[in-house]
């Protein structure tokens, strides 16, 4: 038969194809209680505005509370012709309370009801996101101050470079997350307008109090164009991107701790909590954890691609394809949050291995450059000609499978005069490290001194 909300001016039902590719309860039942918490807001004003009277109000807000407790029971019987969400909850609640349901839709259109409902849904997301991060930033935090000191390979093209800390290394990451921290929030504090009282893309004649409902729903204040409420979706676009960028940032971190818990490299053990066994090869320790941080982020970039795609054709204000954003939000925010948590459990439970680490941090003539500053310093050469010095030691330790600190210093001596055996004070990692002293440097006591930053920063919030 024709449709019970528009059947007026439809003499058939449709296509069973139509209803499947037009339906879209499968998914968007997971915006019921956003559904709910908008109807009851709106139902609120429209009585208190005399639009309504106080009894339909009344019968209207306990209605929707008895088809929220259904749905969260699971005994709601969801219904597929019955499109979405919106109609399943307000026909049920016709079902429960009769003619006075009818009065709930008054000055309102699923158009600004949908962009309300997915706006508190990624509202609450990007919320979420921000609380994973913290946490995640607090176990970086923890193993910056428990390895402040502890020396390790710094990388270039993932060749050795110069020596850093671990310390150093975790509040890197600390740096790049807490940039995604503030992205969710700053997209949180933009999305944070309420786009019910839009209507189907126009506005209303009804007299509506908006500013009521944008307060009650923890809003700000309304939109401020009810073509843009209707028509845009760049709020769930912006907490993709942000998704998306610590999505990056995650599955770096991720491939180094597969890169670095490889029998080749040995720098971290991660935990039994986090790793997986082979069902054929008994030796394994596989970071599985680690692979699926890293692959998660597929979904996640693919979302925001996805939903870039779905509106950038769309000539305003609200067409159909504007339904496909949820699904794609929905599954990268599961993602974000999981490989969040995931990557949370991992970095709390890894031990660094202190010994292999420095011992890499010492190979690979990884103090070259120390060497060439001391020649600068101590001896005054132009840094240019310590570059060429320091090349030919470099040359003749690798030629002899020696490292730099291994060269006699008559062997130094031959190669430039002026090196004295105070040149071995700056070849140890330890001093190496230590002498990167500028802002933002490597040394110990900045690392501590940056994790003791980030920790009050944290606190006082
Ligand atoms: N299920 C729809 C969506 O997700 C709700 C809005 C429908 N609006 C309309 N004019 N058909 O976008």
């Amino acid at each position: 038969g024709a449709n019970a909300m528009w059947g007026g001016r439809f003499a058939s039902g449709p296509d069973a194809i139509m209803e499947a590719i037009n339906a879209s309860i499968g998914f968007d039942k997971r915006l019921a209680a956003q559904d709910v918490a908008g109807s009851r807001a709106h139902a609120a004003m429209l009585a208190a505005q005399g639009i309504i009277t106080d009894e339909d109000r009344d019968q209207i807000d306990a209605g929707l509370l008895t088809v929220l407790s259904e749905i969260d029971a699971g005994t709601f019987r969801f219904s597929t012709a019955l499109e979405d969400i919106h109609m399943n909850v307000e026909n049920r609640l016709r079902e429960l309370i009769g003619p006075a349901a009818g009065r709930l839709h008054t000055a309102r259109s699923r158009n600004d009801q949908v962009a309300l409902d997915f706006r508190m849904w990624v509202r609450d997301q990007a919320d979420a996101a921000v609380t994973g991060l913290t946490a995640l930033i607090e176990a970086l935090l923890g193993q910056a101050e428990a390895g402040a000191d502890l020396p390790m390979p710094g990388f270039t093209h993932l060749q050795t470079a110069q020596p850093v800390t671990w310390g150093h290394h975790m509040m890197a990451y600390v740096e790049m997350f807490a940039r995604d921290r503030s992205r969710f929030a700053d997209a949180r504090a933009r999305m944070n307008e309420c786009p019910l009282g839009a209507a189907a893309l126009a506005g209303t004649g009804f007299p509506l109090d908006r500013h009521m409902t944008a307060k009650a729903l923890g809003f700000d204040r309304p939109t401020a164009n009810s073509l843009d409420t209707v028509a845009d979706r760049d709020f769930a676009l912006e907490f993709l991107a942000a998704a998306s960028i610590t999505g990056t940032h995650l599955s770096r971190f991720a491939e180094e701790l597969v890169i670095w818990s490889s029998a080749q490299f040995r720098f971290v053990r991660l935990s039994d909590r986090f790793s997986t066994g082979s069902s054929i090869m008994p030796q394994k320790r596989n970071p599985d954890a680690a692979e699926l941080v890293r692959a998660k982020v597929g979904r996640i970039t693919g979302a925001f691609v996805g939903l870039s795609t779905v509106m950038k054709g769309l000539a305003m204000a609200y067409s159909k394809d504007m339904q496909e954003d949820k699904e794609q939000a929905f599954d990268a925010a599961d993602s974000l949050m999981l490989a969040l948590a995931a990557m949370e459990g991992m970095v709390r439970d890894m031990l660094p291995q202190a010994q292999n680490l420095r011992a890499a941090a010492a190979s690979g003539f990884s103090t070259a450059t120390d060497l060439a500053d001391w020649l600068v310093r101590e001896a005054g050469l132009p840094f240019r000609d310590a570059h060429h010095v320091v090349g030919a030691l470099v040359k003749l330790a690798e030629d002899t499978h020696r490292d730099l600190p291994d060269l006699s210093l008559v062997e130094m001596q031959a190669v430039n005069p002026a090196i004295t055996a105070d040149v071995f004070n700056v070849l140890t990692v330890e001093a190496s490290v230590a002498s990167r002293t500028s802002y933002g440097g490597t040394a110990p006591a900045n690392v501590r001194a940056q994790a003791a930053a980030w920790r009050e920063r944290l606190a006082a919030e």
